[in-house]
């Protein structure tokens, strides 16, 4: 059984994780009401990710025979200024992100939880992936800002991102 403490946090992450699937589905159907269908496509299988980033929490917490406790889900922005102004956002949560990660390795640490502390190792290394991700689409996105044929050529680029599920070994 996992600690109370570590189980409210995990938890806590569970329903973060979902928040984030939440945040980029509606950036999905954002980049679909303005006809930028990779773009859209971008955010699809980033929120497939948000989800199999909350399946492992789930997945975690039952293997420890402790309970999976779902809470409200936030609702999130649903209006940009700008394809930019989205991708900004994105970078802005992917660093949040990685921020409560940080701070729940620190508790499972100062808890002596070495499994939780392990276990919680893909996600380090994942969000060093998820925030160069969002930074390398951001950084095309503003090169391409000022001209109609090179927003066009990311939202191609963008278009091509496919969910790959993890391999057994990483999970
Ligand atoms: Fe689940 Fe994008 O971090």
């Amino acid at each position: 059984m996992l600690k109370d403490k570590i189980l409210k946090a995990l938890n806590t992450q569970l329903n973060a994780e979902l928040y984030s699937a939440y945040l980029y589905l509606s950036m999905s159907a954002f980049f679909e009401s303005t006809n930028l269908r990779g773009f859209a496509n971008w955010m699809k299988v980033q929120a497939q990710e948000e989800y199999m980033h909350t399946m492992k929490f789930y997945d975690y917490i039952l293997e420890y025979g402790s309970k999976v406790q779902l809470m409200p889900i936030d609702g999130p922005q649903t209006e940009w200024d700008s394809s930019l102004a989205v991708f900004e956002h994105v970078y802005k949560h992917e660093q949040k992100v990685t921020g409560l990660i940080n701070d729940l390795v620190d508790l499972a640490r100062s808890e002596n939880d070495h499994e939780t502390s392990n276990f919680l190792q893909w996600f380090v290394n994942e969000q060093v992936e998820e925030e160069a991700s969002a930074d390398a689409a951001l950084q095309k996105i503003k090169r391409a800002e000022n001209s109609p044929d090179g927003l066009f050529t990311v939202d191609k680029d963008l278009g091509k991102r496919v969910f790959t599920p993890p391999a057994q070994s990483k999970e």
